[in-house]
């Protein structure tokens, strides 16, 4: 029997493999059971990941010089980028009520990041490190899943991790390249263009689910302790952000927060 894409999303999420991580096989056509919100769902961790808590502080393009600091780097949006996929199917789970074409998109976001591991993997190898090199944290798997509703969903990953991402990648592909490393920019350059469809679904979604998708309505959804702050860069990605829906008012009202 072929199974649901929610049996395709738990297995994703709850597995223990790194290789089925990198590399799960292709989701099942479009088919959806389950009725019942698995909102509790958590992540398997290969045993190829350490944790500790550390911040990236003061990668400056001159410390990014050194392939070890990079690799760290590296590494560490490797793991980003794991966060999101299993964090897309974990929403696929959390809200079995909402339209299968939300959950088909989420669905395609979750493939995306996987090909984004996959990208960061090869780069990570070719500097002489590999997936596990570095040590990890859970922090976005110790945020979203606060957000118990689709709308609450989309504006914390979706419009606010995904979107202050635009402005990140951005600026780690300008750091990246005064560093020398012209294939981590391209890298960073090719992943913050394929993540721009990406906040503009959580722009098409909110508005869907609230009726508008202003900077207000954005805000009035994100669940306490996350905040707009969390969710930008110093300097906005302006062209990138109006590309993904965000109206020049909203995009004010974020550089004034
Ligand atoms: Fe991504
Ligand atoms: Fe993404």
């Amino acid at each position: 029997m072929i199974p649901s894409i929610q049996e395709w999303a738990r297995t994703y999420v709850e597995s223990t493999s790194l290789a089925y991580k990198m590399a799960p096989p292709p989701p099942p056509p479009a088919q959806f059971d389950n009725q019942v919100d698995e909102l509790r769902l958590r992540p398997g961790r290969p045993a190829e990941l350490s944790f500790e808590e550390h911040r990236l502080r003061n990668l400056t393009a001159a410390a990014l010089r050194d392939d070890r600091k990079r690799g760290f780097l590296i590494h560490t949006f490797w793991h980003h980028e794991l966060q999101a996929a299993e964090l897309m199917c974990w929403a696929i789970l959390a809200f079995p009520n909402t339209p299968e074409s939300f959950r088909r998109g989420l669905l395609r976001i979750a493939q995306d990041e996987i090909r984004h591991m996959s990208m960061y993997a090869e780069h990570l190898v070719s500097l002489s490190f590999r997936v596990g090199s570095f040590p990890v944290n859970d922090w976005f798997w110790t945020r979203i899943p606060t957000a118990t509703t689709p709308s609450a969903f989309v504006s914390a990953m979706n419009i606010g991790f995904e979107g202050g991402n635009l402005d990140h990648g951005l600026r780690f592909a300008e750091r990246f390249e005064q560093a020398g490393d012209a294939d981590a920019a391209r890298i960073q350059r090719t992943i913050v263009e394929e993540e721009i469809p990406h906040v503009a679904f959580g722009m098409r979604w909110l508005e869907r689910f609230m009726g508008d998708a202003t900077f207000a309505t954005w805000q009035s959804n994100i669940a306490s302790p996350l905040s707009p702050m969390l969710m930008r860069g110093k300097a906005l990605n302006r062209s990138a952000r109006q590309r993904a829906g965000q109206a020049e008012e909203f995009v004010n009202a974020l550089e004034q927060w």
